[in-house]
C-alpha cells in the first residue's frame, strides 16, 4: 500500500452514474434493463456482476463497453467521460480503451493464435501499430499468459483452457487497464471451468488489471471477487465483498441468492439496540438488524444459514432454541444435512456428526443470536414501467 494511499484515492478505472437503459419489448411493455445504476471498479480491482438471468448483466456491461447507447446517466473511464446524456458525449467502443472477452471467447476459427491476438492492434482505429511492433506485442501478450508455443494453432487444436488464455492474450495485448468479461466459463463443464476459475484469479492478480466480470453462478462470483455488485431487475442492490454479502445481505433477495438460507417471517416483539426478537411460527428467534431500525410490530423475516445451526437430542440451554422433529439427515462426508420440521416448518442444518439424532426422532434446533439476521419482509418490488412512461421520460 502506498503511504498516501488512504489520503488520496486512486482514480477509479470505471465510474458507472445514474446509468439507466430502457428497452420496449414487442408487446409494448418497458424493460428497465438498468435502472438507475451507481457502481465504481477501482484499479486492480476484480469485479463481479451477479444475478439471475434477465437482470440486466450483459446489457450494462455492452454499456459501458459502448455497444449500447443508454437512455441517461454517466459512464467515466479511467477519469474520461465515455457517456454522458447531460453533456451528450458518446465516445465509440474502439476509442474506449477496454477490452471484451464474450461467453465462447469469440476467437476467430480461421484465425492462429498469433493472427487472433494480432486483431485488435490491427483494426485499431486512429493509432496505426507497425508490423514488427505487433509481433512484439502479440509474442510478449502470447509469453504472458503461458501459451507462447501455440502461435500458429488454430482455435479448433486448443483445449478449452488454452482457447480462454488466447481470448486473454487478446484483450491484453492493447495494454488496457480494463478487461470486461460475459460469462466467458459458461460453455465449459464444471471440472475445468474450476480449473480456468483458479487460472483467472491468479492472471488478473499477477498482472492487475481491472476486471468485469458477469456471472449468474454465485460459487464463480464468491471465488473470483474482490467486490460482488448483486442486481435485482437492473438495481444494484449490493455491492460489497464477498464476505460482507455472505454475511450480511442487505435483503431478502440477497440472502436468498447467495448460499442457503432458512427463513422465518414474523412480528417484532421486543427490540434492545440491534437485538430484535422476532415471533414467528415456531417461537421467538432473536437476531441482529445491521441495516434498518425495527420497531415493534413490524413484519420481518429472521434469517439464519445451515452451518450456523446446532441440533440436540434434549433441550439445551440456549436463548434461541425451538423443538421439532428429524425429517431426515443426509450424509454427504465432511458433514451431515438435516431437515428437522419445527411448527410451521422445515429447516435445514449442517452438523459434523452423522448420527446424533435419528429420523423421526424428536430434537431441538439452536442458533446463535449473533448469527441470525433480521431483514425487512418484503424486498422492493420494482415494477415495469407503463408503457406511457417512456414517451413521458423521452
Ligand atoms: N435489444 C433488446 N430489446 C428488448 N429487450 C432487451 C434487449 N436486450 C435486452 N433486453 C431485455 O433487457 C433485460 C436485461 O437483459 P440482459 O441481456 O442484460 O440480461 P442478463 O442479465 O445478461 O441475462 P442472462 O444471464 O440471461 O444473459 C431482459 O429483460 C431482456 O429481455
Ligand atoms: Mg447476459
Amino acid at each position: 500500500m502506498q503511504p498516501d494511499a488512504a489520503s488520496a484515492p486512486a482514480t477509479p478505472v470505471v465510474e458507472v452514474n445514474n446509468l439507466v437503459k430502457r428497452f420496449r419489448r414487442e408487446d409494448g411493455a418497458l424493460v428497465h434493463a438498468i435502472d438507475d445504476v451507481t457502481i465504481t471498479v477501482d484499479p486492480g480491482d476484480f469485479v463481479v456482476l451477479l444475478g439471475p438471468s434477465g437482470c440486466g448483466k450483459t446489457t450494462l456491461l455492452r454499456a459501458i463497453a459502448g455497444l449500447e447507447t443508454p437512455d441517461s446517466g454517466e459512464v467515466r473511464i479511467s477519469d474520461r467521460t465515455v457517456y454522458s446524456s447531460a453533456q451528450g458525449v458518446e465516445v465509440p467502443p474502439e476509442r474506449r480503451d477496454i477490452s471484451m472477452i464474450f461467453q465462447s471467447y469469440a476467437l476467430w476459427p480461421h484465425m492462429t493464435a498469433f493472427k487472433n491476438v494480432a486483431y485488435p492492434l490491427q483494426s485499431r482505429r486512429g493509432r496505426k501499430v507497425g508490423k514488427d511492433e505487433i509481433a512484439r506485442r502479440v509474442r510478449q501478450a502470447l509469453e504472458l499468459v503461458g501459451v507462447g508455443e501455440l502461435e500458429g494453432q488454430y482455435p479448433g487444436q486448443m483445449s478449452g483452457g488454452q482457447q480462454q488464455r488466447i481470448a486473454l492474450a487478446r484483450a491484453l495485448v492493447n495494454n488496457d487497464d480494463l478487461v470486461l468479461f460475459d460469462e466467458p466459463l459458461s460453455n465449459v463443464d464444471a471440472k475445468v471451468r474450476e480449473q480456468l476459475r483458479f487460472e483467472l484469479v491468479s492472471m488478473q492478480r499477477e498482472l492487475g488489471f481491472s476486471a468485469l466480470f458477469v456471472t449468474h453462478d454465485q460459487v464463480e462470483a464468491m471465488e473470483l471477487a474482490h467486490k460482488i455488485a448483486v442486481l435485482d431487475r437492473g438495481k444494484v442492490v449490493q455491492y460489497g465483498t464477498p464476505q460482507e454479502i455472505y454475511r450480511r445481505p442487505a435483503t431478502r433477495y440477497v440472502a436468498g441468492f447467495i448460499g442457503a438460507m432458512n427463513e422465518s417471517p414474523g412480528q417484532v416483539v421486543g427490540v434492545d439496540g440491534d437485538a430484535v426478537t422476532v415471533q414467528t411460527e415456531h417461537g421467538r428467534v432473536t437476531g441482529r438488524a445491521h441495516e434498518t431500525r425495527h420497531a415493534v410490530g413490524d413484519r420481518v423475516a429472521a434469517l439464519w444459514r445451515p452451518e450456523h445451526g446446532a441440533l440436540h437430542p434434549e433441550e439445551p440451554t440456549a436463548p434461541n432454541r425451538w423443538p421439532g422433529a428429524v425429517k431426515a439427515g443426509l450424509f454427504v462426508g465432511s458433514h451431515t444435512e438435516y431437515v428437522v420440521t419445527l411448527a410451521g416448518g422445515d429447516v435445514r442444518l449442517w452438523s459434523p456428526r452423522p448420527d446424533l439424532v435419528a429420523v423421526d426422532a424428536s430434537a431441538w434446533v439452536s442458533v446463535d443470536v449473533d448469527d441470525v439476521l433480521v431483514l425487512p419482509d418484503g424486498t422492493p418490488q420494482p415494477q415495469d414501467a407503463p408503457a406511457d412512461e417512456l414517451a413521458a421520460a423521452s
